[in-house]
């Protein structure tokens, strides 16, 4: 094996982290950890994992599942087309009559790329195949002083291909996991830990300098603004909401009004909000009509006490924060 591979796992062995589902090979169990950890850090993501765990056991519990009922579980973490597919997948296994075993299977799974399924596979099949992410391309570009962009197609590429060279055979799980964790914790992005590396010796960026400078990112792209007034319709104990659809943010969730020419007063004007691509400032208005408004198309109107029914993108939630309680919500006590 060579001494880099070799140094990656015996740092491993010693510093892992202890993940509860590094307890299982349970392929569903680590399928569902390697989705919400797709974009969710560990101690959020772990939280997650166990309340799914515990209301769906098995991938046939969460295929039982309507899609409102995982969006709802989901809540909070954002990326809600990984809940959406995540559900999706379940039922494709259930179909299938068994969790996929080889690579290719894997990955045909809804919501499974190339990472995920490297790390399905490895962890719970021994399939001899690397996972490429932000913390392997540090990693690597660091040790071996590579400054191809990363996030470029030739970055991939070349990264790709240098992970599999170094895969030891037989510990493709180990040698995985080893890497995220020595991306997470030793090499990470700011103030990496050279000092005490097991790789010190060896590391190109450290001898020449280029720690701070590699990985080499390629530009982002510019974050865009985006304006809308959200009005929460207050009439006769309900409120007025809309399911998203598709091509947009957050579809498959429930949002109040949209309007244009907003009507009611002033809650909160200007509220930013961050998303990965954009930036959103919203006006968020409470409108109570003395007669009952004609909706848009598409809106429905729902019990006030019933919001908590409904996924909600976490702007909403936060806005909601904003209305004072109905008088219905003041009989139940919630006021
Ligand atoms: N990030 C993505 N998958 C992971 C895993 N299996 N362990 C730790 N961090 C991860
Ligand atoms: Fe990363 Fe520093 Fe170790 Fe090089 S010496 S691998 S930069 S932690």
């Amino acid at each position: 094996m060579n001494a880099f591979s070799h140094a990656i796992l015996n740092w491993y062995a010693e510093n892992g982290r202890d993940l509860p589902w590094r307890h299982t090979r349970d392929p569903y169990a680590v399928w569902l950890s390697e989705i919400i950890l797709q974009q969710t850090r560990i101690a959020q993501g772990t939280a997650y994992w166990e309340r799914f765990m515990q209301r769906f056991p098995t991938v046939q519990d969460l295929a039982d599942a309507t899609e409102d009922d995982v969006l709802r579980l989901w809540e909070g973490l954002g990326y809600y087309s990984r809940a959406r597919n995540l559900h999706a997948a379940a039922r494709q296994i259930v179909a299938l009559g068994a969790f996929p075993d080889t690579l290719g299977g894997i990955r045909a799974l809804k919501g499974v790329g190339d990472y995920t399924a490297a790390a399905i596979g490895s962890i719970c099949f021994d399939i001899p195949a690397a996972v490429v992410d932000g913390n392997v391309y540090r990693v690597l570009a660091r040790h071996f002083g590579i400054a191809t962009p990363v996030g470029t197609t030739e970055g991939k590429k070349e990264f790709t291909a240098l992970a599999g060279q170094l895969l030891p055979p037989g510990e493709a799980a180990a040698f995985n996991q080893g890497m995220m964790d020595f991306g997470a914790l030793q090499c990470t992005p700011r103030n990496p830990d050279c000092l005490t590396c097991p790789l010190q010796a060896t590391c190109n960026a450290l001898r020449t300098g280029r720690v701070e400078l590699l990985p080499v990112k390629k530009p982002a792209i510019p974050v865009q603004e985006r304006h809308f007034n959200y009005i929460y319709v207050r009439w006769n104990g309900q409120t007025a909401i809309r399911k998203r659809g598709a091509g947009d943010i957050w579809q498959g969730l429930f949002e109040p009004l949209v309007m244009s020419d907003p009507m009611g007063h002033l809650l909160k004007a200007g509220v930013k909000h961050q998303l990965t691509h954009r930036t959103l400032i919203v006006d968020f208005y409470l409108w109570e009509p003395s007669a009952q408004p004609e909706l848009p198309e598409g809106y429905i109107w729902i019990k006030e006490t019933e919001l908590d029914r409904y996924a909600k993108p976490t702007l909403f939630t936060i806005l909601l924060k904003e209305v004072s309680p109905s008088p219905e919500e003041r009989d139940l006590g919630r006021g």
